[in-house]
C-alpha cells in the first residue's frame, strides 16, 4: 500500500478488519518488519490521539519515529507554488518534501482544510504534493477532506460493539463554537457507506457533505427521527461543506443547540452506543452524562486509533 486516504486503499473491508483483530491478539507480532525502518510524521496541525497512536503503533512494528512540528521549530513553509518569497516564509515545501522523504521510509501528513478556499481544500494539494515529492509511501493522519486513520479505528470499534448484521448507525451533525473541517464526517461516511452498516446522516440544512463521500447514505433533517432505532450514535460538528453553495464553505451556519445530543436523544435510539473522534466540547456536542455512559465508546475508539495504525504501517512496511 503506497498512499493511503480511502477505505478503498485498504481493499477488502473484512480482510482488514480481520487484520485488526490479529493486531489487537498480538500488536507485536509484526516487530521485526519495522526493524531499521523510520516513520516521519508531519504535522502542521496540533493532535493528541493521532500523534501518540500513531507512534506507537510504528513502535508495535519495531520502527524508529520522527516527528516534524511544521509551526513549531522548522521554517516557516510556503506551500503554493508560483509565489514570490518575500514575506515570512523561508522554505518552499517542494524542496522540503524530498529533503524529508530522504531520512525517512514512510511518511504521515496532518494538514487540515484552511475552511477559505473550497477548490484548494479538495484537491487536497498539501498531501498530494507529499505524494508526489517524497518518494515515500504517504499517509494522512488528517488531510484537508479525509481522516482514514479514525474512520477504520470507527469502523473497528462499530464490529466490536454491534448487536446486529447490518446495525443502524447516525452521524449527526453538533454545535460548536468554531469553524471545524469536514474531514472526519466525510471519512466516517465514505467507510460506513463501505462497510454493512445502515448509515443515516442527520445534519441542518446547508450541511450537506460532499456527494464523493456521503451518495448512497440517507439523509434526514429531523434529527429526532433520524436516530429512532439507531445502535450507534456518532456526533460531529463540522462546517459548512459549500457543497450546494460555495460562497458559504467553511463558514458556521448554525449553532442551535438542540442539537447537542442528551439524553432525550439517546432514549429514541435502540440503547445506542455514542461515539465521537475526540477531542469534544462536552455541553456543545455532547452532554457529561451522556459521554460518561457506560454505552459511550470514545475511549475504545480512541484505543483503536493504534490498531487502525499499527495495520496501515503494517500494510506499508510490507509494500516497501
Ligand atoms: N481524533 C483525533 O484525530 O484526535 P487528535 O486531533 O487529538 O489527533
Amino acid at each position: 500500500m503506497k498512499t493511503f486516504q480511502y477505505a478503498e486503499d485498504l481493499g477488502n473491508l473484512n480482510q482488514a478488519l480481520a487484520e485488526a483483530q490479529e493486531i489487537k491478539n498480538d500488536r507485536f507480532k509484526y516487530q521485526q518488519l519495522g526493524k531499521n525502518k523510520t516513520l516521519m510524521m508531519v504535522f502542521f496541525n496540533n493532535s493528541l490521539r493521532t500523534r501518540l497512536s500513531t507512534q506507537k503503533a510504528a513502535m508495535n512494528l519495531g520502527m524508529n519515529v520522527i516527528v516534524l512540528d511544521v509551526n513549531a521549530g522548522a521554517w516557516k513553509l510556503e506551500t503554493e507554488r508560483g509565489v514570490i518569497m518575500d514575506g515570512d516564509k523561508s522554505e518552499h515545501l517542494l524542496e522540503a518534501i524530498p529533503v524529508m522523504g530522504c531520512y525517512c521510509d514512510l511518511i504521515g501528513v496532518r494538514s487540515f482544510a484552511g475552511l477559505t478556499d473550497r477548490e484548494y481544500d479538495y484537491a487536497e494539494t498539501v498531501i498530494n504534493q507529499f505524494i508526489k515529492y517524497s518518494g515515500r509511501p504517504v499517509f494522512a493522519m488528517e488531510s484537508a477532506t479525509v481522516h482514514p486513520l479514525q474512520a477504520f479505528a470507527d469502523l473497528i470499534t462499530i464490529e466490536e460493539h454491534k448487536r446486529s448484521s447490518r446495525p443502524k448507525v447516525v452521524l449527526t451533525w453538533a454545535p460548536h463554537p468554531k469553524a471545524l473541517p469536514q474531514a472526519v464526517p466525510n471519512s466516517f461516511a465514505e467507510w460506513m457507506n463501505a462497510a454493512d452498516v445502515d448509515l443515516v446522516v442527520t445534519h441542518p440544512k446547508g450541511y450537506e457533505l460532499d456527494p464523493r463521500f456521503v451518495a448512497g447514505a440517507r439523509v434526514e433533517y429531523d434529527q429526532m427521527k433520524a436516530l429512532e432505532g439507531a445502535q450507534f450514535v456518532y456526533a460531529k460538528n463540522w462546517s459548512c461543506p459549500g457543497v450546494s453553495l460555495p460562497q458559504q464553505y467553511g463558514q458556521i451556519l448554525n449553532k442551535d443547540m438542540s442539537w447537542t445530543i442528551d439524553a432525550a436523544h439517546m432514549a429514541v435510539t435502540d440503547n445506542a452506543f455514542f461515539m465521537h473522534c475526540l477531542p469534544v466540547r462536552r455541553g456543545m456536542i455532547v452532554t457529561d452524562d451522556v459521554i460518561e455512559s457506560p454505552t459511550s465508546l470514545v475511549i475504545p475508539e480512541a484505543a483503536n486509533r493504534e490498531i487502525s495504525a499499527t495495520v496501515v504501517l503494517k500494510r506499508m512496511l510490507q509494500s516497501l
